[in-house]
């Protein structure tokens, strides 16, 4: 099989990395793919957004399936487009990538059929924002209902800034029509938990839980970000708590989707937090998570090839996921300043070296510059290890970490701090 990935971050680096391994798949394509996707896959300009070329490429190229990594493309209806011509191509259509693609859709779907989450209001005109945020409590948290890669959800701590915030996205100023329409929410305290499922339209099957690190900074400190490192098992998300999650959350999204007629096929990602008084969902996406495929994949014994088909074809019931017991840690290594401004085209060196020490190294935001490796985005590479525990998976990742280097790297020291046993425990 011919397969072709569309993006070039961490994430479908893992899933080339992933379907590089099937003994199905004999040829890889990415558009535009990244020096480290290069060596697995044949890389082809071109923009994730722009779905005719993209389609006219899969047909040109006799694609036998496309798998899409970012939203933006779902969301401007790649697949409605790659099935009306006939293309396979893994992924919810347009319709039902709106459960990501407006958050406030998402809520009012959740508090139709009681999915529990954050309490909450919509709001498009200003008057009535500032109103509700003269009496909820602080902190509150406040979002912009379309797609702002990644940047459109603050916490506001005083009502000064909340109504600030509210405004400069009602006005269109902060994240232009995205921000339009807002989510207005209650804040919500406890571990943060990243749940992903393969989702055939009616049959789910989850795959293993990650835990992500939003926050730039050592203790969870500073602007939020993508993601600057995951890692898996979680030991929050038990037994008991993955049913409950699939139980309360998973079944009945995707019955409720199927129900309006736009069933969901393809990954659905599912943000919680785990409060005290249970798990609440904070978003749902409608594709692999970012950093969470990282380690995710790497957990994964069996054939992706097999899961991403059993989903297109209906037919979950008989696929066998097998999960490795090892552990997987990812480190993202970001550029100086981010996820505030920074500079590109900085050299790289010690990819090699990492792998050398038993890292995979996999390549974010990097580029090729007259034969030289260097930094093209915000998040650089993510670095996973493995190993029996989720201690010797943190090492063989930081070992990695370690020695890649490129002028203002930086990243965190603690990734997987809430997983690791406590001393107490010891
Ligand atoms: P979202 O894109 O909706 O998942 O929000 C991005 C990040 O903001 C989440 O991963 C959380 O760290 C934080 N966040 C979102 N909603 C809430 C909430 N209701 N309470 C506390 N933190 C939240
Ligand atoms: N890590 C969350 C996301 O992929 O949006």
């Amino acid at each position: 099989m011919k397969v072709l990935i569309v993006g070039g971050g961490g994430r479908e680096h893992a899933i080339a990395w992933k379907l590089a391994q099937s003994p199905r798949v004999n040829e890889l394509l990415a558009v535009p793919g990244n020096p480290g996707i290069a060596r697995l896959a044949r890389c082809l300009p071109g923009k994730v957004e722009e779905i005719e070329a993209l389609a006219d490429l899969a047909r040109r190229e006799r694609v036998n399936l496309t798998v899409v990594g970012p939203e933006a493309p779902l969301v401007a209806g790649i697949v409605d487009l790659f099935r009306s011509r006939g293309l396979r191509i893994f992924g919810p259509t347009a319709a039902a990538a709106q459960i990501e693609g407006s958050k406030a859709f998402a809520k009012q779907l959740m508090a139709a059929v009681g999915i529990p989450t954050a309490a909450f209001g919509v709001f498009t005109d200003p008057a009535a924002a500032r109103n509700y945020l003269e009496e909820c409590a602080l902190p509150v948290v406040i979002k912009a209902s379309g797609i702002a890669a990644g940047k459109g959800v603050v916490i506001a701590r005083s009502r000064e800034e909340a109504r600030r915030t509210a405004e400069e996205m009602l006005s269109g100023q902060a994240f232009g029509e995205a921000g339009q329409q807002v989510v207005i929410e209650e804040f919500l305290e406890g571990q943060e938990l990243s749940v992903m499922a393969f989702c055939d339209g009616t049959r789910f099957r989850t795959m293993v839980p990650a835990q992500d690190h939003k926050a730039v900074g050592d203790g969870d400190t500073g602007p939020n970000t993508g993601g600057m490192g995951t890692c898996s098992p979680v030991p929050v998300a038990d037994a008991a708590l993955m049913q409950r999650i699939e139980g309360e959350v998973i079944a009945p999204v995707l019955q409720a989707m199927a129900d309006r007629g736009t069933p969901f096929q393809g990954v659905l990602f599912t943000g919680l937090m785990i409060t005290a008084d249970g798990p609440r969902v904070l978003e749902f996406n409608a594709r692999f998570g970012d950093p969470e495929t990282q380690t995710v994949l790497a957990r994964l014994d069996s054939d992706l090839l097999e899961a991403l088909e059993a989903t297109i074809e209906g037919r979950l019931d008989q696929l066998q996921l097998v999960w490795s017991p090892e552990a997987a840690a990812c480190v993202v290594l970001a550029s100086g300043g981010y996820p505030g401004a920074y500079r590109k085209g900085l050299p790289i060196e010690g990819v090699e070296e990492a792998e050398t020490l038993g890292a995979m190294v996999l390549h974010a935001g990097t580029a090729e510059k007259s034969g030289q490796l260097v930094t093209a985005g915000g998040r650089v590479f993510g670095v996973v290890g493995r190993g029996a525990s989720l201690r010797q998976a943190l090492d063989q990742a930081y070992r990695g970490a370690e020695v890649i280097r490129f002028p203002g790297r930086h990243f965190r020291r603690d990734i997987g701090w809430r997983a690791l046993p406590s001393p107490n425990d010891l």
